[in-house]
Order: C-alpha cells, then sequence, then structure tokens
C-alpha cells in the first residue's frame, strides 16, 4: 500500500496545517501516565514546524458521551509543551483567526463535537476551514471512520504523516511479501480480533506460535477442564477447524494456579487437565518456551500480538519475558520485527526493550483491522 507522504507536499512554508494525531493516552490527575503516542508523533510535527507551517493538532481521548473534565486534553498540551520545549495554544474549535501568531496549536477533545461521531460533512468541513493542507498522522486511529479522521480529507489536500507512513509501511511488509520464515506470535484476550488476524495471515506464515484465550478454548473444546481460564464457548467449532492446520504450534505445558498467583504449578498437556474452579491456565510452560523459542529462531519476520499469560500477576510472567526478551534480540538485525497491542507494548516498556524492536505499533484495535485485512477508512484518501 503507497500513501502519500507529507514529505511530498510542495508548500508548506506559512501554511496551516491540520494534523489528525491520535493522543488517547492514560491520564491519571490530569498528568500523563504513558506519552508512547504522543513522543511517536513528534517527529512529524517537528517537521512540519521545522519547515515553516501552523500546526494545529486534533485528537480524542477516551469515548466521551458529553465534555467532561477528564477528557480534556489539557493534560496532553502541557505534557507536549514538555517534550517540545515550545509553547502550545490549547483552544476549542473556532476559527483560524483564533491563533493567530501561534505556531502550534491543540484543539480540545475533538469527541466534543456531536459531528465527530456521526461523521457529519457539515462538520468535517468546518474543520477543513481551519487549514489549507490536512495530515492524518494517528495510525491508531485510521480505523475509525469519523470527521477529522476520514471525511476531512475530501475538503483538502491530504497527505500521510511521518508516523503513518512508518506504520504502514512496516505493516504492508507483512500482508504484501513478508520475508520467509514468518512467524506469528498470538496470545492474550479478544480472540475474535486474533481468528481474523491467523485467518488472513496464515497463507503467509510459516508458524504460528499460539497461546491465550485461543489456546484456552482449544484446550476446553478437547474436554480439558479449564477451571477459570478465559474461554470463548460460541467460537468453539471455529477455533477447533482452525487450529487444525499444522503451521499452528500449541502449547505442549501450562502455567496453571489462582488468579492471584497462589499454587502456581507446571501442568503437562500429555494428560487432561483438571483445574479447581478458582484455578486458571495463566502462562505457558518452561517445555513450551522452549519449543516457541526453537522456532522463533529461525524467523526472518516476526510479529506478535498478546501476551502468553497473565504476565502482569507474579509468577505468570515468565513465558511472555522470556520470549519479549527473544524477540528484541532478534529484531533490527536477524529478523524484522513487529509487535503491537496494549499489553504487548507494557512488556517491552517495562523490559526496556522498546527501541530494540523494529516496529512498535501504536494501533490497538488499527493494527488488528490492518493484519486481518481490513480497509481502514483513514487512508483511503491518502493512497497515491
Ligand atoms: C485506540 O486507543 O485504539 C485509539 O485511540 C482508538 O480509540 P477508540 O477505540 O476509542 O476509537
Amino acid at each position: 500500500m503507497k500513501l502519500k507522504s507529507i514529505k511530498e507536499a510542495k508548500h508548506l512554508f506559512g501554511q496551516h496545517i491540520l494534523v489528525r494525531v491520535d493522543f488517547n493516552t492514560p491520564v491519571k490527575n490530569g498528568q500523563v501516565v504513558d506519552n508512547f503516542k504522543i513522543q511517536a508523533s513528534l517527529p512529524t510535527i517537528k517537521f512540519l514546524l521545522h519547515n515553516g507551517a501552523k500546526v494545529i493538532l486534533v485528537s480524542h481521548l477516551g469515548r466521551p458521551i458529553k465534555k467532561e473534565k477528564k477528557f480534556s486534553l489539557l493534560p496532553i498540551a502541557l505534557e507536549l509543551e514538555k517534550l517540545l520545549g515550545i509553547k502550545v495554544y490549547f483552544g476549542n474549535l473556532g476559527n483560524r483567526d483564533d491563533w493567530e501568531g501561534e505556531k502550534l496549536v491543540l484543539l480540545e477533545n475533538i469527541r466534543f463535537y456531536k459531528g465527530e461521531g456521526t461523521n457529519d460533512l457539515k462538520f468535517a468541513k468546518q474543520l477543513s476551514q481551519l487549514a489549507d493542507v490536512f495530515v492524518l498522522d494517528g495510525f491508531a486511529v485510521a480505523h475509525r471512520d469519523s470527521a477529522s479522521v476520514s471525511s476531512v480529507a475530501k475538503f483538502l489536500p491530504s497527505y500521510a504523516g511521518l508516523l503513518l507512513m512508518t506504520e504502514v509501511d512496516g505493516l504492508s511488509k507483512i500482508v504484501d511479501k513478508p520475508k520467509q520464515p514468518m512467524i506469528l506470535m498470538l496470545g492474550g484476550l479478544k480472540i475474535e480480533t486474533k481468528l481474523l488476524i491467523l485467518k488472513n495471515l496464515l497463507p503467509k506464515t510459516k508458524k504460528v506460535l499460539l497461546a491465550g484465550e485461543i489456546f484456552n478454548t482449544y484446550l476446553w473444546a478437547k474436554g480439558h477442564e479449564v477451571g477459570a481460564s478465559a474461554v470463548n464457548k460460541i467460537l468453539k467449532s471455529i477455533v477447533l477447524h482452525l487450529l487444525k492446520d499444522k503451521k499452528i504450534i500449541l502449547p505442549v505445558d501450562v502455567v496453571i494456579g489462582t488468579e492471584k498467583g497462589k499454587n502456581a504449578r507446571v501442568a503437562s498437556l500429555d494428560k487432561k487437565l483438571i483445574l479447581k474452579k478458582d484455578e486458571g491456565i495463566f502462562d505457558i510452560g518452561p517445555k513450551t518456551v522452549l519449543l516457541f523459542a526453537k522456532h522463533l529462531k529461525t524467523a526472518k519476520t516476526m510479529i506478535w500480538n498478546g501476551a502468553f499469560g497473565k504476565f502482569e500477576q507474579p509468577p505468570y510472567y515468565h513465558g511472555t519475558y522470556s520470549l519479549v526478551r527473544l524477540f528484541a534480540n532478534r529484531s533490527k538485525g536477524k529478523a524484522y520485527g513487529i509487535c503491537g497491542g496494549g499489553e504487548t507494548v507494557e512488556v517491552l516498556r517495562h523490559l526496556g526493550v522498546l527501541n530494540e524492536v523494529d516496529l512498535v505499533s501504536t494501533g490497538g484495535g488499527a493494527m488488528l483491522d490492518f493484519l486481518s485485512g481490513k480497509k481502514l477508512p483513514g487512508l483511503k484518501n491518502l493512497l497515491k
């Protein structure tokens, strides 16, 4: 997939550029807790400022039903000022004259306006009148068909920002022509989204290393007593059908215990699991770590979405941590590594290896949709 990059825009000097970013980031007591997504859009903001443009940033925060202080972008404006070391004018959606002379503007939460969620064309046009050029930089919001993402591009010359270019280029490598062997690692919850990726990427993948809710559902369907493990009974037949594929490598042992980490022990899957009602499957076992590592070491392309266990609760982090370390170690050299999804990124950050992976996607739902082969509404007006 080829997008028009902002680097191709001829005239930026003195132009007003409306940039849709995704600064939907955790905020606690008026402070940004995690600035990963803000950092990710800094190259685009700096590029535009450096080229003499006036930048008007638009973002959402959360899913507000009405205007509420907890959804205000003010803490984000302050964080951005800190990161850039320049003044950020923070204001409501008005008109260009309101911020005459300002170089960098961040508008209040765009979801405070009804027209955003309803994808109202009149509202999109009103937004477009704030600027001469539109840039979509927030890959994480590219799957939303809303006024500030997809529709504003109908009214202005539109380009992809540097973050969006990086993410779409990286993910396209996987979807179009991955360097083989490609290994896909899927874990975590939200089984419906993972099954769509599995279905779409299976033909291009050499091996799939699978754990999490899909695997729990498989074990349950095969007659194991899985106690309180996350299982999706409705998707039983799809799981049984998909997991028949010989490319899929399943765990050979798991760590079971209570959700709070009590009575944790390794259980081999040679025989049927019998878990108490308050116990669940919360990690892959040591033999599975070795098995998965053996396959991962053969990869030239690696994609990971979803942790392999309840890593936030000791002692259930061993499986995920060991494989994340190997994944990071092989990235940027031996293999091309891409990962995404809130908890996967959290593990990378916790282990201090965020910068060692080729591409850490800022997109949750957007990455899943892209890898599932869906068309993202935000990209359709940016195609070359
Ligand atoms: C995300 O966090 O995945 C994006 O900001 C999209 O948010 P949304 O799911 O509320 O549209």
